[in-house]
């Protein structure tokens, strides 16, 4: 039986799956592998079913030879040299779709926290801040009527976008390319970076990281947003220049932001946690059971179809 690696416990729904096709070791370690504890148990494998932490280059993969497959448990790949694994005829997959409405569900839950001053609002009256409802009391900003600017309006952009407009707010996004299909149903209109910059209410990132997006958002961009604006990252952390959104914060050039994901994770920059206008979540977007399970089985039918012989449903290269 071809042997697989998996570098972090996944539900068990997926483990299962797995174990019907292939002689399976699930790392006992409850933390991320490293490269070389990777390399070290990868021997002999034909398939590493990874995580979003594991960083899988061409060195990594030239250490294990027997590789054939790298099964990410992500819809994000950023983590894999695609073209490293190309060049060695590995197959790479990810898990799309199954995480798109639970993702965009908490990029509501990010929106509504840091334009309602939900997380603030809690820590005050924790700390016995609450002393009585007043006109000027902790005032945030309302959606209704407001425009949510989305930067990359794919799967999960969408998934954002039409439970935005239930909460009255008009879209717009900027993309490479206009999406006619997605402004006949949202209701939307592609606009330029600096449109999108100048004229949101409210900016949700939702783009994956590439060459093109990585530090897209920096003082420059923040300078040229609303005073009052809120920005909101659930796609990648380096998207964002932490040290130009801590200065946006604190310079009042923005309003507040909510993170769920972090240029250089699991870190924080300590500017952004001495912040009062920041939400930050710790990588949570698809942490629901039902949506960790999803993605658990879809990843090892990736893994099945290919140690059958046939093509995995989710193949990137
Ligand atoms: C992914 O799968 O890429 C997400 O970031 C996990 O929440």
């Amino acid at each position: 039986m071809k042997k697989v690696l998996v570098t972090r416990r996944i539900p068990e729904e997926g483990i299962e799956l797995l174990r019907s096709a292939a002689e399976v070791t699930v790392s006992e370690l409850d933390r991320d592998l490293s490269g070389q504890e990777i390399v070290e148990m990868g021997q002999g494998c034909t398939v590493l079913l990874t995580m979003l932490s594991n960083r899988i280059d061409g060195e990594l993969l030239d250490a294990v030879p027997t590789v054939r497959m790298v099964a990410n448990y992500a819809v994000g790949y950023d983590n894999i040299d695609l073209e490293a694994a190309r060049r060695r005829s590995v197959v790479v997959t990810n898990t799309p779709g199954v995480l798109t409405e639970t993702t965009a569900e908490l990029t509501l839950a990010l929106i509504l926290d840091a334009a309602r001053r939900v997380s603030e609002g809690d820590r005050l009256a924790r700390s016995g801040g609450f002393t009585g409802i007043h006109p000027l009391f902790m005032l945030g900003m309302g959606l209704d009527g407001k425009t949510l600017g989305i930067y990359g309006l794919g799967r999960i952009g969408r998934a954002v976008a039409r439970r935005a407009r239930a909460f009255g707010m008009h879209i717009i996004y900027h993309n490479r390319h206009a999406n006619s299909e997605a402004d006949a149903e949202l209701d939307a209109r592609w606009v330029s970076f600096d449109e999108l910059l100048s004229t949101s209410d409210v900016i949700s990132i939702n783009a994956p990281l590439t060459r093109h997006t990585r530090g897209a958002f920096d003082l420059a961009a923040f300078g040229r947003m609303r005073p009052g604006a809120v920005v909101v990252n659930t796609g990648r952390g380096p998207i964002i220049v932490e040290d130009d959104l801590a200065d946006a914060l604190e310079r009042g050039f923005i309003a507040a932001a909510g993170l769920d994901v972090y240029q250089d994770e699991p870190a924080i920059n300590p500017r952004l946690l001495a912040l009062d206008n920041v939400v930050l979540c710790p990588h949570l977007g698809s942490a629901t059971r039902e949506c960790r399970a999803a993605m658990a089985v879809m990843v090892a039918q990736n893994v099945t179809a290919f140690l059958a012989g046939e093509e995995p449903p989710n193949r990137l290269v």
